[in-house]
């Protein structure tokens, strides 16, 4: 059955104006003054804003990582993604040395098939660089529509890559379009801090963060921004949390490098005095790069407003406070890294963004929807309010407030890093491919629903 969403408010990257907006499908049909289609079922949104869905391009979902799981996998962590207002996720499927990259996409697809209850993609892990590899890849990106290779340059004996793999990846990607994702921290630097904190005795969660300082990010961020400009290739910085990296980046967007770079809503409204709190509560926030002193925030805040950061993502990486962070009680390196974000993404970024004054709502969707797509192969499929577009939609109402609390949340989590923050504004209903995901805050959706997305090459 057709549906008209009367009365509200719509919001694009670039506009704001009262229509009213017509689904067939799932697609967008028609968007009008005021559209009176008989026979057709007719959403209320008066009063409310109508936004394109949010794409969350940074997921770890069900990933084996530091000794255990990640607590949500593809059912629990899309279905809090949609209760959050989010209807694509690009996941980082994990590759491993010696291994055919086939078998690691198959993994990840059976990981997410009859799971996700909303679209969903991959990026490729990139750990090591050999004619097996440099074989598969034009496949992995013109057939399989993994069009984002990852490489991690922190992580050692993990993850970490040398930067000849780096290189190499770079300057493949710029052959097949793709898009070059960096974790950007100094791997060998930060494992030589760690040791000398371990040595002398220093295991608190504080010391996660005083072993990576944002030197260590904005030195490898600077590094992949050269060997981007080297290659003549295209680069996307993950999760920057720090002024030295984001001056990098806007360094390298003013010479005309093909920079880009996300940050996390964490960064942006938490900061580094969470990992001191007491009863080793300060496990609950440790990511990679760490919290930082708090006027990384304004910096951070200011680059999203000024364009020289584009994006933001959850980095959902999420593990149980009990038995799960509890790993590292007596050594932090133990403590799993990362949190859970991918519900609360959208309203934290709105409340803080938008209700604070520091973004306006325009660069709000652009942030949490538009340029993830752009940059991730899927406009205008995905990512704006516009015919012939996907029907992926957020019904929100700006005037009420909510509390975040592990209490309420939908992610399989014991804990919610933003425990007792009250934000601006609610995802009411939420529409993916037509389809209502979120109808009046209750789940009404499906697993298996969330289809797999075949993106095209970044396009900006
Ligand atoms: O601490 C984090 N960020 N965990 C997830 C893995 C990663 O580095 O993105
Ligand atoms: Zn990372
Ligand atoms: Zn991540």
């Amino acid at each position: 059955m057709s549906k008209v969403i009367k009365g509200g408010t719509i919001v694009t990257a670039t506009d704001k104006y009262q229509a009213d907006l017509l689904i067939e499908g799932e697609k967008i049909m028609s968007i009008a003054k005021q559209l009176d289609i008989p026979g057709a079922e007719v959403i209320d949104a008066a009063g409310c804003y109508v936004f394109p869905g949010g794409i969350d391009p940074h997921t770890h979902l069900d990933m084996p990582f530091g000794g255990t799981t990640t607590a949500d996998d593809f059912e629990t962590g899309t279905r809090a993604a949609a209760f959050g207002g989010t209807t694509s996720i690009v996941d980082f499927c994990l590759t491993s040395k010696g291994k055919p990259i086939k078998e690691a996409i198959d993994t990840w697809h059976a990981k997410a098939e009859g799971k996700a209850v909303i679209d969903y993609g991959f990026h490729l892990m990139i750990s090591e660089m050999n004619e097996h590899v440099i074989d598969q890849l034009p496949k992995v990106v013109q057939e399989e529509g993994i069009t984002s290779l990852k490489v991690f340059m922190a992580y050692k004996n993990v993850f970490q890559c040398d930067d000849d793999i780096l290189y190499q990846t770079l300057l493949k990607a710029r052959e097949l379009g793709a898009l070059v994702q960096v974790h950007a921290e100094n791997g060998d630097v930060i494992d030589y801090l760690v040791k000398q904190a371990l040595a002398d005795g220093n295991t608190a969660p504080i010391y996660h963060a005083l072993t990576r300082p944002p030197e260590v990010e904005g030195e490898a961020t600077g590094r992949a921004v050269a060997l981007t400009a080297l290659a003549n290739s295209q680069l996307y910085v993950v999760h920057v949390s720090c002024e030295e990296a984001v001056e990098k980046i806007a360094e390298a967007r003013k010479k005309g490098f093909q920079v880009w770079g996300e940050t996390c809503p964490q960064y942006l409204a938490l900061d580094i005095s969470y990992l001191e709190k007491p009863d080793f509560e300060g496990a609950k926030y440790v990511w990679s790069p760490p919290l930082r002193a708090k006027y990384h925030q304004d910096v951070l805040w200011s680059a999203l407003k000024n364009g020289h950061l584009q994006t933001i993502g959850s980095d959902q990486c999420s593990f149980n406070f009990k038995g799960q962070k509890e790993l590292g009680r007596d050594d932090f390196t133990k403590i799993p890294n990362g949190g859970p974000l991918i519900e609360d993404r959208f309203s934290v970024v709105y409340s803080e963004g938008v209700h604070q004054g520091r973004i306006s709502i325009n660069q709000f969707v652009d942030i949490i929807s538009t340029k993830a797509a752009k940059l991730f192969g899927m406009f205008p499929q995905k990512g704006t309010i516009a015919v012939g577009s996907d029907a992926d939609l957020v019904i929100f109402d700006p005037t009420v407030e909510r509390t975040i609390s592990a209490a309420t949340h939908h992610m399989n989590v014991d804990y919610n890093p933003f425990e007792g923050m009250t934000v601006h504004g609610d995802v009411i209903s939420v529409l993916s491919r037509g389809e209502f995901v979120i109808r009046e805050k209750q789940f009404v959706g499906r697993p298996g629903n969330g289809k797999f997305l075949r993106r095209n090459t970044y396009s900006m």
